[in-house]
């Protein structure tokens, strides 16, 4: 139950702030190059170094994390979806369990970098 508390919590702010239209304002809190440490640690063994989901963990499962420098599949997803399985698990979204929720471990701040990160690996030519 706190997850889900703080999953709305979390992820209702930045759906709030998009609403208000004031995105831009989120958009300057995440914070790319603070969840570089929080990326390498927590993310990348199973998303790759690189954002591709080449992580070696990740090799492993049965869904294989999906590739973050592909700009077409991370356009379908907003913050706010982003947020809420980072936040709440996989399934907050019905994408595979085993991406874990991070939202126990994670401060909003964190979250809010890590989606900035996230989106700095699609590189468009
Ligand atoms: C045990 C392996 C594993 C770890 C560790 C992990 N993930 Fe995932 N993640 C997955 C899998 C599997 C999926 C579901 C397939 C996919 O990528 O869409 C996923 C999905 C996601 C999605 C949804 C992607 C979308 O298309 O909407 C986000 C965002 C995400 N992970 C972020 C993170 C962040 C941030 C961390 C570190 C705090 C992390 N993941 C750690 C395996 C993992």
């Amino acid at each position: 139950m706190k997850r889900f508390i703080t999953y709305e919590f979390v992820c209702g702010v930045i759906g709030g702030m998009l609403l208000l239209g004031i995105a831009s304002v989120v958009q300057a809190a995440g914070d790319a190059a603070a969840a570089k440490e929080n990326y390498r640690e927590l993310c990348a063994k199973c998303h790759g170094e690189s954002g591709k989901g080449d992580g070696p963990a990740g090799a492993t499962l049965a869904t294989k994390p999906a590739d973050y420098t592909d700009c077409a599949h991370l356009q379908t997803s907003s913050d706010k979806d982003l947020c809420a399985v980072i936040s709440d698990g996989g399934p907050a979204r019905k994408l595979s369990k085993d991406m874990a929720p991070f939202g126990d471990v994670l401060e909003e701040k964190d979250i809010l970098d890590l989606i900035a990160y996230i989106r700095s690996f699609c590189k468009k030519p």
